[in-house]
């Protein structure tokens, strides 16, 4: 009975996030491009008698059943037919991926879980797919990895061709963002416009408009409210634009800005150059294609 497997769940930005307006059920209908980055954290899954078991080393990381992988592991248990409450597996997070971060962490540990625990219960990919869908919004696109278009609550989606491998520099706020509270300022926002006119930020239609260098760029609709309540975002996007970004922009609901690069000592040297500002943390990582993710974010035995 006992086993023990290794699994890896990678982080994502968002290339593009367009929100095309709210849905009765409390979410917000999206057009989003999720883009896998190598940047991970690592799940250990063990099968060995006794009550259901999480724990992180993180300790800001809630480790009880709010968490979305306790909740994913409960939510497949039942959907596997299996009785009484969860037990007989541990699960434990080496976390790498910063909370509140809009870098999908919570979710990609999730979906770390679900393959893992599908594996070890044996179920079939569609009830995953299932359960998947059920507890988080971006889990499925976990499931997938690499370039997806996501549509509705992120979740209807879209393989991708894939686009030119780019290294990613991750400017890392000292502070997190709820992603709720992200969508509720985006409400607000576009409802204070509403009375005035149209609010010019928040044009629907293509996932680019003009950027500041006067070309067609990647834009995040959720950027705008967010850094209008935390000027660093601002800062960290200027900066990483000074520093020679192809495109520079918030990821998902922040408070992470990542800046794409061509070349990796471009990369590091923009990273060494953000640095120590401000008390922000930097990062270099690079993109993953979806054959890349699907590789390394299988499941591993162990023992
Ligand atoms: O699905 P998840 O629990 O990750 O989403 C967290 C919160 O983010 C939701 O409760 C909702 O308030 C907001 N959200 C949204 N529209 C989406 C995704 C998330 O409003 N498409």
């Amino acid at each position: 009975m006992n086993y023990v497997m290794r699994v890896r769940a990678f982080a994502k930005i968002n290339l593009s996030l367009r929100v095309l307006g709210a849905r009765a059920d409390g979410y917000h209908d999206l057009r989003t491009i999720f883009q896998s980055i190598a940047l991970h954290d690592t799940l250990t899954i063990r099968a060995a008698r006794g009550p259901f078991r999480m724990t992180c080393d993180d300790p800001i990381c809630p480790t009880d059943d709010t968490n979305l992988v306790w909740r994913a592991a409960n939510h497949l248990w039942k959907a596997a037919g299996r009785r009484g409450i969860l037990r007989d597996v541990s699960i434990d997070v080496k976390k790498r991926i910063p909370l509140q971060a809009g870098l999908g962490g919570g979710s990609s540990d999730a979906a770390a879980a679900l393959r893992a625990l599908g594996r070890l219960w044996r179920v079939d990919e569609r009830r995953v797919r299932a359960a998947a869908g059920v507890v988080g919004a971006d889990i499925p696109y976990f499931l997938e990895g690499g370039t997806v278009l996501g549509l509705e609550r992120g979740d209807l989606l879209f393989p991708l061709i894939d686009p030119p491998k780019a290294w990613v520099v991750l400017v890392l706020p000292p502070f997190g963002v709820s992603t709720k509270e992200a969508f509720g300022w985006w409400d607000a926002d576009t409802a204070a416009h509403r009375g005035g006119g149209a609010d010019p930020r928040v044009r629907r239609g293509a996932d680019t408009e003009v950027g500041p260098n006067g070309v067609y760029e990647f834009v995040n609709d959720l950027e705008a409210p967010v850094a209008s309540r935390h000027a660093a975002i601002t800062r960290a996007i200027a900066a990483l634009r000074k520093a020679g970004a192809a495109h520079a922009a918030m990821s998902g609901s922040g408070s992470a800005v990542f800046g794409l690069f061509v070349r990796q000592s471009d990369a590091s040297r923009a990273a060494r150059a953000l640095a120590g500002r401000t008390r922000t943390t930097t990062l270099v990582t690079r993109t993953l294609d979806r054959s890349r993710y699907q590789t390394l974010a299988a499941p591993e035995p162990i023992g």
